[in-house]
This record gives C-alpha cells, structure tokens and sequence, in this order.
C-alpha cells in the first residue's frame, strides 16, 4: 500500500448510525421469530458484533468462511467454502450478513448454496452496497451504506489481510 493514500470515507461514528438503524429494521421484521445470523468470515466480523447487539430479538449466530476466486480485487462466482455452518438451518428464518457485495458474484453463489438447505426465510444483509458493480442479481433485504466505486478498506475490510483493525472505513487512492 506504499504508492497508495488513504482517504478517509466513512467515520466510525456514522457506520454505527447505519448498524443502529439496520439493527432496528430487523428487529422490526422479525416479531417473535428466533433468527439464525450468519456471519461471513472475514470481512463481516465487526460489521456482525456491533448488528447483533443492535437487534433486539432471539436470535443465534454462526460463522461461515468462503473464498472466491479471482483477481485482488475481482471475484469470479466461483466459491470455496473453508468453513461451514455448524447449525442446521431448515425451516428457520435465517440472515446472511456480509461486508460488502461488488459484482455480487460472491453472494449469489453463497445464497443459492443456503436456500438448498430449506430455510423457512432467507434473507441478505450487507454493511456496503456497491449496486453500480452488480453482475449478476442480488438483492440486499438490508443494506448499510450505498456506494459507487472504490476500493475500501478499515472496519473488517482488508487490502491483502490487513487493515482490518481499523475503526473507520477509507477509501484507498493512487499515490
Ligand atoms: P463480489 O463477489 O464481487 O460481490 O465480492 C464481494 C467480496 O469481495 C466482499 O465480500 C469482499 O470480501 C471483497 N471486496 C469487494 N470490494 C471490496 C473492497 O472495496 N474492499 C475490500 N474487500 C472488497
Ligand atoms: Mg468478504
């Protein structure tokens, strides 16, 4: 990330808004109903510890790690998965929650994989929307933060697994 600046594009403050209010939203839609949430390691990992404490429901986690391949910054549909769910999820009301759908190969893979399973709901939950990258058709029931292009980084998001760690979301720039 040498001959690259960082710029910073959503402060903390302001994505907490936005998991506040997601939050709420599936608090919501969801009377009554015990809620499986399922989390897409890496990325979503802060986005789904600040969501889950937001919503005020029964609800249980678990934790699915894919890989897609393709370039850095290019996925291709084509999806490994390294870590599978440890819950049995039909006939439950079930919520992937991701870190950021882009050409949205990565999740329309995913969710097609899920809904074979026979949950009662599934449904999709992103921190970013990148809806002008679409490829293929997915639609986010719960969407954060609408962006156009750019490569972020920050808040679980990662530029060759790092960055991760930091509090607020940038946006990376040619030097
Ligand atoms: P898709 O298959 O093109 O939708 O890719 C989605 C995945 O690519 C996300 O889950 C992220 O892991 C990664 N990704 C896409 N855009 C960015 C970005 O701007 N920063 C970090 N990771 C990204
Ligand atoms: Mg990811």
């Amino acid at each position: 990330m040498n001959q690259n600046q960082l710029k910073l594009l959503y402060s903390k403050d302001y994505i907490a808004e936005q998991v506040q209010r997601l939050g709420k939203e599936i608090t919501r839609d969801h009377p009554g109903s015990e809620l499986v949430m399922v989390c897409i390691l890496k990325g979503s990992f802060l986005f789904f510890a600040d969501l889950v404490r937001a919503i005020d429901a029964t609800l249980v986690v678990d934790f699915m790690r894919v890989a897609s391949y393709g370039s850095e910054t290019q996925t291709s549909g084509i999806v490994e998965v390294r870590k599978d769910l440890e819950i049995a999820i039909a006939g439950r009301d079930v919520i992937i929650v991701e870190d950021i759908i882009d050409s949205g190969h990565t999740l329309r893979t995913l969710y097609n994989m899920l809904l074979l399973r026979n949950p009662r709901s599934l449904k999709i939950c992103t921190l970013i929307d990148k809806r002008s990258r679409r490829e293929v058709v997915v639609e986010a029931d719960y969407a954060g933060i609408t962006m156009d292009d750019g490569f972020i980084i920050g808040y679980g998001l990662d530029f060759d697994e790092r960055y991760r760690n930091l509090a607020d979301i940038f946006v990376v720039e040619p030097a």
